[in-house]
C-alpha cells in the first residue's frame, strides 16, 4: 500500500472534499474552534501524519465524494473523525445508510472511527434542474420543502455541534487522553 502520510506539526488536522463551498463549511468551523491546520483534499497528495484526523466529504450517490474516498483507500491505522454534507434530511434512512458506508470505508483500511457528523447543504440548483428535468427525481412538494431547507445550511448550529464533536472527538483519539 502506498502510504498518503506526511509529516505535521500538530497533534491532529481537518482534510476536507467540497465543490460548491458547504462541508468546507464546517472545515473551517472545525479548524477555528481547535486551531488544527485545514487541508483542502485536492491540495493534498499526502495527509499529514497525526495522531487524529477530521475528513470532510460531500455526499454523492448516498457515499462520501470520489476524491474523498480516493485518499481514504490507502489510509490505515489512524484515529479518524468524519464530517460531511448532503441534501437529505440528516435524520432520515438515507442519511443513516451514508454514515455506514462511511464508517465501514474507514474500518475496512484498520481506521478506528472516532464517530461523525452529518447536516444538510445547499444542493447545486443546476444539479436539481438538471435532475428534475430527466424525471431521476421528480420536484414533489416534499423535495421542493427538504431542498429549500438544504438551502439555509450549513447554518451558525450546524457549525456549532460539528466544531463540538470534533473537540470531543479529538481528545478521545489522542493517546494520552
Ligand atoms: C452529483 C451530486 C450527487 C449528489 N448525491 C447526493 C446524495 O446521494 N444524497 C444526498 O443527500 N445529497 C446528494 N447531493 C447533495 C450534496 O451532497 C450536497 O449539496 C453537499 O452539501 C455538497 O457539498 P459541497 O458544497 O461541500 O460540495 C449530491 C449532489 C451532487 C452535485
Amino acid at each position: 500500500m502506498t502510504s498518503v502520510l506526511s509529516s505535521a506539526a500538530g497533534r491532529a488536522a481537518i482534510v476536507y472534499s467540497s465543490v460548491t463551498g458547504n462541508t468546507r463549511r464546517i472545515a473551517e468551523a472545525l479548524a477555528e474552534a481547535s486551531g488544527d491546520a485545514l487541508l483542502d483534499v485536492r491540495e493534498a497528495s499526502d495527509l499529514p501524519d497525526v495522531e487524529v484526523l477530521a475528513l470532510g466529504f460531500w455526499v454523492r450517490r448516498g457515499q462520501p465524494d470520489e476524491a474523498s474516498q480516493a485518499v481514504w483507500r490507502r489510509l490505515s491505522g489512524k484515529s479518524v473523525f468524519y464530517f460531511g454534507t448532503l441534501g437529505a434530511w440528516p435524520t432520515s434512512p438515507h442519511a443513516g445508510r451514508c454514515r455506514e458506508a462511511a464508517e465501514r470505508m474507514l474500518r475496512e483500511n484498520g481506521n478506528r472511527c472516532l464517530g461523525g457528523f452529518l447536516c444538510q447543504g445547499r444542493v447545486n440548483p443546476r444539479m436539481v434542474e438538471l435532475s428534475a428535468r430527466k424525471g431521476t427525481h421528480p420536484l414533489t412538494e416534499e423535495r421542493r420543502a427538504r431542498l429549500a431547507e438544504a438551502a439555509r445550511h450549513p447554518d451558525a448550529a450546524d457549525c456549532a455541534a460539528a466544531a463540538a464533536a470534533w473537540l470531543a472527538a479529538r481528545k478521545t483519539g489522542f493517546s494520552d487522553g
